[in-house]
């Protein structure tokens, strides 16, 4: 028999909804949230409204693209945690009010380990063990993944995420919310000229906080000298910011493989899409003799798909959740 998943994701300002069959993403759609980019942040409150009001039509053409209707669903998945409380809410409801109405049984995904997860929604897939360096705009961490469902975390950041430095850096450069695709983009035509300060965090975990502030301070200096600095150098900054954090990324990844005597080595998260850090991922990867693994763009920022293909290895362990169970928020 086929096992047909309705998997729902609303953690953060992604309103997403797949529909898995037999661990075969069939159809994975995401709706985004505009409303944030004045704020230069998610706005919880904006978002769980937001969510509210995608939910059903993204459920409606997860159901139409598949081909599929509620009464060809198995199990019902959602995200459970760590999140925006508000924004959890909305899926882990709507998913438990599914699962009650077609008395179906319920599946809840931590989102960090389906993040991992997204790559086994494509080919190729890692072979364990494996590891794989996670970075999204809440998370940065590195987990040793034995079994899809077996994952150790090394290393993870003592205070912001990749993501965030991304974000924030942009946020001081007027470049709105979400500003990683954004400085991406710019630092394709910039030279990272401007040296950033490196943080030494010992072991395998990564600190962000003090090269945002060093960006602020260096910003400040600067437009004290030039007030277009930025303006005039836009490229080369963005290009700068972009180059400190893959060199923290990349200098750790590389010590937790040498570490672990481990070559099968994975970039997973929403700022796996980033061009810098996937070439740099690759040219080390090269160099290392690894086996590397970046997923589709369409994987690396929150989807369903994720969290569909996780709760499908769940399914077939037989591990379900019931109507009470709590949410973790971030
Ligand atoms: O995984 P994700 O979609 O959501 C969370 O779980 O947080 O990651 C979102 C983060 C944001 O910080 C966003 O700026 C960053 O991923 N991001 C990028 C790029 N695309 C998304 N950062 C750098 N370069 C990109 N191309
Ligand atoms: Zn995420």
């Amino acid at each position: 028999m086929q096992i047909n998943i309705l998997a729902i994701e609303s953690s953060c300002d992604d309103t997403a909804a797949a529909i898995i069959q037999d661990g075969v993403v069939l159809s994975n759609i995401t709706a985004g949230q505009e409303a944030h980019d004045q704020y230069g942040g998610v706005v919880p409150e904006l978002a769980s409204r937001a969510h509210q009001a995608h939910i059903i039509p993204v459920v409606d053409l997860a159901f139409k693209k598949a081909g599929l209707s509620p009464a060809d669903i198995h199990a019902v998945a959602f995200t459970r945690g760590p999140g925006l409380i508000g924004s959890l809410l909305v899926g882990a409801s709507f998913a438990k009010g599914f699962a009650l109405s077609h008395n179906l049984p319920l599946i809840e995904v931590d989102h960090m380990q389906a993040h991992v997860l997204a790559h086994f929604a494509e080919d190729p897939k890692p072979k364990f063990p494996f590891l794989c360096l996670t970075v999204s705009g809440g998370h940065t961490q590195i987990v040793l993944v034995r079994d899809y469902l077996d994952m150790e975390v090394l290393g993870t950041t003592l205070d912001d995420a990749a993501g965030e430095a991304f974000d924030k850096s942009g946020k001081l450069l007027g470049l709105g919310y979400p500003a990683g695709p954004r400085i991406d983009r710019l630092a394709t035509n910039g030279s990272p000229r401007f040296p950033m300060p490196l943080p030494e965090i010992p072991g395998l975990d990564f600190s962000f906080s003090g090269f945002k502030t060093s960006i602020l301070y260096f910003l400040k200096r600067e437009l004290q000298a030039n007030p277009n600095f930025i303006e005039e150098n836009l490229s080369d900054i963005c290009a700068s910011v972009q180059h400190g954090i893959i060199q923290i990324l990349i200098k750790k990844i590389k010590k937790a493989a040498r570490q672990h005597h481990i070559q099968e080595v994975a970039l997973a998260g929403g700022v796996s899409a980033n061009s810098g850090l996937r070439a740099a991922f690759e040219s080390l990867g090269a160099q290392e003799g690894w086996n590397t693994y970046v997923p589709a763009f369409q994987y690396c920022t929150d989807n369903a798909g994720m969290i569909g293909v996780t709760a499908y290895y769940k399914y077939i362990k037989g591990i379900f959740t019931t109507q009470d169970v709590g949410l973790y928020a971030r």
